[in-house]
């Protein structure tokens, strides 16, 4: 086993040394063989199943790997193994599980060009994204690990009368389903799955249905870790089936969800109508994220902070930015800033470096978009569009926008991609804008631009939102240092990567003997 305390979150690299890039690069193309497979994983074997393709978003002609559908078999053979398993998981206890996630952690940092260059291809990240995406796997298995040996270890003894003890044990709650989404398909997925795992329960994964193959890879790693066969098994998917299927067990012990409001809603529906014992739902999910500029703030470091935070990963983050409230002094300044350095993004492959904005996840996230933009040029005033990339006539890309409206309950619900929304205010309004921002139900990120003593504080005491960010961009959440998730619409409020996480993922029980 490893020290206690001795974590450090994995190192990064850089992308601009052409030393560094051009052997990743090499090894991230050679992801590309076509010939990737996922399928349901049942006690540690990738069962043969009936196929269908996974495709590339970038270029939609192209196969990246195959996926087999799992049967209602399948998933009941998934369940029975883990309740088999997981009082014997629980009983080897935090250390030891501990250990196991730590050697994952490593496995996941030896494979990360490999790994980089699947997501890539399966889910459109670019460069950059893959390699933040990649750490922060290996940073949740760390985390947790360290969580599990420090507080899952051994039980903890209590103050008592004499002749008495008493102790406290933490304990993992049975089997629990984590359900997660394709936008973080290796972090969200691998960070659900180690918490869970860490804990001391057997897991069934469902990862979203547009990502199985790099979720695959992250069972086959954690399995060959350490973790047993029958205490992690993997359900791919799509949700109406597999997903609601797996939820309505009376087996399960608890759901970690990661995905739309939503989703999220019909889950807590359908764990209330079930048999079965009252489970816990761990859910993260979207938000109506806004950014608070005031005349105070510096204009250079705004655009920076407002392109990356609504357009990275082509804006399909849960910690996007939706809204910018711009203070009417410098709105007309900061627009045109805005527009000519938005003019300089590079849309295109996502396993191309020069690359900024790679494509939407599916021709379904298109349309929604588009949708969205027939919508708002009818009701707002267009900023500026993007033009798209021609080389990629076969890619679901849709190019970024920005338009003013009037009030953010214009937009019914978020806008899950590349189209930011400017609403200029006055000086005297910032309590109307907290208002219209609260009445939106949502608190997931929140920005503040400010140079005045105490305004970023006093906007973060009076909403409700669960990571507030002054004077830089609003996306990226690091393990550890900033524990990520939302409140209200946004979420049961649990920070994944925070020191409280695990928690929500145990039961506790106390032991009184007298002595
Ligand atoms: P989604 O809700 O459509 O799907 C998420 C997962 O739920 C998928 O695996 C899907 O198959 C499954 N699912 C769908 N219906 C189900 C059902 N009835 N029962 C069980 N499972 C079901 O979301 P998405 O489109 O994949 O992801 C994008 C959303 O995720 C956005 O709203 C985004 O804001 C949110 N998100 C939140 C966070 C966060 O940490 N708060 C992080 C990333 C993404
Ligand atoms: N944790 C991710 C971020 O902060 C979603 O961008």
């Amino acid at each position: 086993g490893r020290e206690p305390g001795a974590r450090r979150n994995s190192a990064g690299l850089d992308l601009a040394d052409p030393l560094a890039t051009e052997q990743l690069l090499q090894e991230m193309n050679e992801a590309r063989t076509g010939e990737w497979l996922s399928g349901p994983i049942v006690g540690g074997e990738l069962l043969k199943r009936d196929t269908v393709e996974v495709i590339n978003p970038a270029n939609r002609t192209e196969i990246v790997g195959h996926v087999g559908v799992p049967t209602e078999v399948d998933m009941d053979k998934a369940y029975s193994l883990a309740c088999s398993a997981q009082k014997g998981w629980d009983a080897v206890g935090g250390a030891a599980r501990a250990d196991i996630l730590d050697k994952a952690a490593d496995l996941l940092e030896e494979n990360m060009s490999r790994l980089m260059g699947l997501i890539a291809l399966e889910a459109g990240r670019t460069v950059a994204d893959g390699l933040s995406e990649v750490r922060e796997a290996v940073d949740f298995c760390r985390y947790y690990a360290l969580q599990a040996r420090t507080n899952f270890a051994d039980p903890k003894t209590l103050p008592g009368p004499t002749g008495e003890l008493n102790q406290l044990s933490l304990h993992g709650r049975g089997v629990f389903v984590c359900i997660s989404p394709w936008n973080f398909p290796l972090a969200i997925f691998s960070g659900q799955v180690a918490a869970a795992l860490a804990a001391g329960n057997a897991v069934i994964a469902k990862p979203a249905e547009q990502t199985p193959l790099i979720a695959a890879e992250a069972v086959k790693l954690l399995h060959q870790a350490g973790v047993p066969g029958e205490v992690l098994h993997l359900m791919p998917g799509d949700g109406a089936t597999v997903g609601a299927g797996l939820v309505e067990d009376a087996r399960l012990g608890g759901v970690a969800f990661t995905g739309s409001t939503e989703t999220a809603k019909a889950i807590n529906m359908a764990l209330a109508r079930r048999d079965g014992p009252i489970v816990p739902l761990v859910a993260e999910t979207g938000g109506q994220n806004v950014m608070i500029v005031d005349s105070t703030a510096l204009p250079e470091q705004v655009v920076d902070d407002v392109l990356s935070s609504a357009f990275q990963s082509a804006g399909q983050r849960c910690s996007a930015l939706r809204v910018l409230y711009l203070q009417s002094e410098i709105a007309d300044q900061v627009i045109e800033m805005l527009k000519g350095a938005a003019a300089c993004l590079t849309l295109g492959d996502p396993l191309q470096l020069c690359t900024d904005v790679g494509p939407v996840i599916d021709e379904e996230a298109k349309a929604m978009l588009e949708r969205h933009v027939e919508r708002m040029d009818r009701e707002a005033f267009p900023v500026c569009a993007l033009p798209l990339p021609e080389a990629y006539p076969d890619g679901s890309f849709f190019a970024p926008r920005i338009y003013e409206i009037d009030r953010i309950g214009q937009l019914e619900r978020e806008v899950f991609g590349p189209v930011l929304h400017i609403i200029r205010y006055r000086a005297g309004d910032l309590d109307k804008v907290l208002d219209e921002v609260r009445a939106t139900g949502y608190g997931l990120t929140l920005g503040v631009h400010s140079r005045i003593e105490g305004r970023a504080q006093e906007i973060f005491d009076k909403l409700n939102v669960g990571n507030t960010y002054v004077n830089r961009n609003i996306v990226g959440a690091v393990v550890g240092v900033q524990p990520f998730g939302g409140q209200g619409l946004s979420g049961t409020g649990p920070k994944a990567g925070g020191p409280h996480y695990l928690y929500r993922f145990a039961c506790e029980k106390t032991l009184t003997i007298n002595t």
